[in-house]
């Protein structure tokens, strides 16, 4: 096509796409093209402000390392990684929630009733629950992955003073599907907010905060593996995560209990001399 319009552009771009090509290819491809070249159109893009953008994308390129995944981040931000998860999520099982960067794998094992908390300051946090199928019946052998922040509001990857697995377990349930571990309760947290991403958010009058949370893992062999996490239902920033990541049914009440209430059978029973948090989180899994 030799007269491209700004009308026909997105149609020329379209029938520059082989007949052989991959279906699914075609169809992404050509709507993401299309979405884009509309919202150029609708916006009436400029120069400078599509400069901007190309600037946005080359400064997470820049950035981007092992460490540091700026171009997840941003689909965090925009909402796109949470709107991904929801669209293949099943209704009958236990909502998933973004992975996020700071998942450390190999972690050692932590038995059940295990405790993370180790010598680190705050509050003792109970957390335990079942792991069942969508019948209700509790899944035998189903492994927990737990991970979640120091009481500085760090990852153990983010922290040098933090062993590189410090509040990381690998839980594998017994036959009542049941797990439990002590650990010191979470703290919200900013996502990275150094970058182009923070950037964007501070354009945006927006803040870089997380509510507080567990992240799991959770698999089991037949089930579709899930990723998700726990939220406290008194959390300042429930309403308004900045990765979208809260679900309705992932919020629970963590209940403030004496120290005599403390149960046996645990890491830590007979040591916890203060009132602890109690959650119960129970976990669904859909078959694959
Ligand atoms: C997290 O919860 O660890 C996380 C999720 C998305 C972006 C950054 C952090
Ligand atoms: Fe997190």
């Amino acid at each position: 096509m030799r007269n491209v319009t700004k009308d026909n552009i997105t149609d020329v771009f379209k029938g520059y796409m082989s007949d052989d090509m991959n279906p699914r290819m075609r169809e992404v491809m050509g709507s993401l093209v299309q979405h884009l070249h509309d919202f150029a159109r609708e916006t009436n893009l400029t120069h400078d402000e599509w400069r901007t953008g190309i600037q946005f994308l080359e400064g997470c390129a820049a950035i981007e390392s092992e460490d540091r995944h700026e171009f997840v981040l941003a689909s965090d931000v925009l909402g796109l990684s949470s709107l991904v998860d929801m669209l293949h999520s099943r209704e009958d099982a236990t909502s998933s929630s973004v992975l996020g960067p700071f998942h450390v794998s190999g972690a050692p094992p932590l038995e059940v009733g295990g405790d993370m908390k180790r010598h680190f300051g705050g509050p003792v946090l109970l957390a335990e629950g079942t792991i069942k199928d969508t019948d209700g019946n509790p899944i035998a052998g189903a492994e927990l992955d737990i991970w979640q922040t120091a009481p500085n509001g760090l990852y153990a990857s983010q922290d040098e003073e933090q062993d590189t697995f410090s509040f990381h377990g690998l839980m594998t349930v017994g036959d009542d599907g049941k797990y439990a571990f002590t650990t010191v309760k979470p703290v919200e947290y900013t996502v990275p907010s150094d970058g182009p991403v923070g950037a964007i958010l501070d354009a945006c009058g927006r803040h870089p905060w997380r509510p507080s949370h567990l992240h799991y893992i959770v698999k089991a062999p037949g089930y579709r593996s899930l990723v998700t996490e726990v939220f406290p239902e008194d959390d300042p920033y429930l309403d308004q995560d900045t990765v979208f990541g809260v679900r309705n049914d992932l919020v629970m009440t963590y209940h403030e209990k004496p120290a005599s209430e403390f149960p046996e059978g645990l890491a830590l029973s007979g040591s916890v001399n203060e009132p602890f948090l109690a959650v119960t989180f129970d976990i669904t899994l859909a078959k694959e």
